[in-house]
């Protein structure tokens, strides 16, 4: 696919033109560089108002022939994934073409003897090793639907998910290693399973050791790997046909079942990952992100493996055994390009240069960052002090929604800029809208994000919910696709994320909505409600504040914080334990009854000189209250 990336800012613009000019033509061009089994008969087909959105329509394919039969020739020797485990003492695994598609044949034979066929939801619960990855694409092999679970996640969000996919089996491991702590997951997923009844079968990796026993429906992975050869024929399948579902949180309500396709997929995480990282057929590439996120997805598993890349996985954190993980990592194993997220990048930050500067970090050519805006000193630091500043930046940004990135410089192609995510990536059309729903038509401009034309890895529905994907996605704007975020457009043309425009918050990287955490401490028997903020921190750029309302006769006590955090790490995951939760006697209400979260974000964010017209309030005396008893 080396033919597809584009070398000079020239190439862009011109690709950039032909790709809105002539976008079927264009994706025609880029599609048959991949491999199908039998080509398309239309290359688009949407109506953004129904939505309906269908790519390559009539094609069929095997993503995972792409990713790996394709290369086994030219390169069946090359490595595909180097394992880099979690404790530094454990051996790394190199991983080639060759072995990876042996691999993923063996673990396909051993669904479908599980029961696994085309079209049946697999859940995948499983921490950062190569099985994971192998899993993934024996699931695409078969045609069956994997959805990931991010091991992080709590039983009842494991439940959750599992019931709204109806997944037949599930994939686990006994645990998994994080830094010092083993994550039990066989038996948070003994605990979700008590009210999964979907679940036919689970198949259990040994990972840890630790020595548990399983029951009925349950099996060891290594035994069931006895009975199977490693040939399996990928199944083909239609390009529309489901690949994957992946959860993210919804501003309301519970989480949304991303669903992603096959053919469109493939093709444009395949050639975002291309063009954007300017990946070339030697370099070793690493995303530090997990598997369980989108961008796991697309950038350590599919976009790599289908340009016949050398992808990293990383099982550990960046602060184990040490805060050098990170860049002993690209010593070692010689990275080229390096992609992760502002939050870590903050965090390496506060420790002293020399965990840096001890490393040879020549071979990086390119460096990447994802997840949230990044600001300004951490670019810095990164281009300087990781980048030696000649490599260039790509801050890419994207949505588990687009399945792909739609903004992002290409490295050394197109100038990066501090802070700016800058162009859009051919095939993408982005617009800033007013107030007043309008695009804006000059060219520096501050609104919402919105997208105006289909690209192949947009998400095609909500898993069993398409009216909520309309409302969500389609309703805000006539004829558009609307990302949630703000950004502004400088006169290059240049955009810059905001960030979002609706009551999700991202911390550290993460996606969270403000209504499932509530739900989840409303639930404490001694609160009555509560409202989630989020307010700005120097590592992960969002955390949470919680204001909490608690019943007359309770008194509010450390402890209690404790329990409200205890209770939100089980209902959804330590990831959305708030770092400060203020008491107070009532919570600031429109006169219809709705919590005014702008009011406490200024408070929590202690902006409190312009809190705008309180006077609107049901009960503007309130105000005062909260901001005396500020954390
Ligand atoms: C939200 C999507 C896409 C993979 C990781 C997150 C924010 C993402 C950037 C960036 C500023 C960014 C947006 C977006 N975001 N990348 N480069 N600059 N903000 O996927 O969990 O679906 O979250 O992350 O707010 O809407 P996600």
């Amino acid at each position: 696919m080396q033919h597809l990336r584009i070398k000079s800012l020239k190439e862009y613009k011109e690709t950039y033109q032909k790709s809105i000019e002539q976008p079927e033509q264009f994706w025609d061009e880029v599609a048959k560089s991949f491999l199908w089994k039998k080509e398309w008969d239309t290359t688009l087909e949407w109506d953004f108002t129904k939505p309906e959105v269908k790519w390559f329509q009539g094609g069929k394919l095997n993503i995972t022939e792409n990713c790996l039969d394709r290369h086994l020739e030219k390169r069946g020797s090359k490595t595909a994934i180097i394992f880099e485990p979690n404790d530094p003492k454990e051996k790394a695994q190199h991983i080639s073409y060759k072995e990876l598609h042996a691999k993923v044949c063996a673990f396909a034979n051993v669904l479908y003897n599980n029961g696994v066929e085309k079209g049946d939801r697999v859940c995948i619960y499983m921490p950062m090793v190569p099985e994971l990855t192998i899993a993934i694409l024996a699931c695409a092999r078969i045609g069956a639907i994997h959805s990931v679970v991010f091991a992080g996640f709590s039983a009842n969000a494991l439940a959750a998910r599992i019931n709204d996919a109806n997944c037949k089996i599930l994939l686990t491991a006994d645990g998994g290693f994080r830094g010092d702590k083993v994550t039990p997951l066989k038996s948070i997923a003994d605990e979700a399973l008590k009210s999964c009844s979907s679940i036919e079968k689970t198949i259990v990796l040994n990972r840890c050791n630790l020595n548990i026993s399983l029951s009925e429906n349950q099996v060891w992975w290594h035994e069931e790997l006895y009975n199977v050869n490693n040939k399996f024929e990928a199944v083909a399948v239609d390009a529309e046909d489901m690949l994957f579902i992946l959860y993210t949180s919804g501003s309301t309500g519970s989480p949304k079942g991303m669903v992603h396709t096959c053919g469109g997929y493939m093709v444009y995480t395949g050639y975002s990952f291309l063009n954007v990282f300017q990946y070339k057929n030697e370099d070793v590439y690493w995303c530090t992100a997990d598997i369980g996120w989108i961008t796991g997805h697309s950038y350590i598993v599919y976009g790599p493996l289908l340009n016949g890349a050398t992808t990293v996985m990383f099982e550990g954190v960046p602060s184990y055994p040490n805060f050098d993980r990170f860049w002993q990592i690209c010593e070692k194993h010689k990275v080229n390009q390096f992609y992760t997220a502002p939050t870590a990048i903050r965090a390496l930050k506060k420790h002293p240069i020399s965990m840096v500067e001890q490393y040879d970090l020549s071979n990086l050519k390119t460096l990447g960052t994802v997840g949230e805006p990044i600001n300004e000193e951490a670019w810095h630091w990164y281009d300087e002090h990781v980048g030696k500043r000649k490599c260039p930046i790509v801050d890419t940004w994207w949505q588990t929604e687009t399945g792909g990135i739609m903004l992002s410089s290409l490295a050394g192609i197109t100038p990066d800029k501090a802070t700016f995510a800058t162009l859009p990536l051919p095939g993408i059309q982005p617009v800033l809208i007013n107030e007043v729903a309008n695009v804006i038509d000059d060219v520096v401009a501050q609104g919402r994000l919105a997208i105006k034309f289909p690209w192949p890895s947009i998400a095609r529905t909500i898993y069993g919910n398409h009216e909520r994907y309309k409302d969500t996605y389609f309703s805000a704007f006539k004829n558009m696709y609307f990302s949630g975020d703000g950004a502004l457009r400088d006169a290059d043309g240049d955009y810059r994320i905001t960030g979002r425009v609706d009551d999700v918050i991202i911390v550290s990287g993460h996606n969270l909505g403000t209504a499932p955490i509530e739900n989840a401490i409303n639930e404490h028997e001694q609160v009555v409600e509560s409202a989630i903020v989020g307010f700005p921190h120097d590592i992960k750029g969002t955390a949470l504040y919680a204001y909490v309302v608690l019943y007359n006769d309770v008194s509010p006590s450390e402890f209690l914080k404790i329990e409200i955090n205890q209770f939100i790490s089980d209902k959804i995951g330590p990831i959305a334990k708030c770092d400060k939760i203020q008491f107070v006697s009532s919570l600031p209400k429109t006169r219809s009854g709705k919590i005014m979260r702008r009011i406490l974000r200024k408070i929590a964010a202690n902006e409190l000189n312009n809190l705008g017209d309180v006077s609107t309030l049901l009960n503007p005396e309130i105000v005062e209250d909260v901001i005396k008893g500020r954390l």
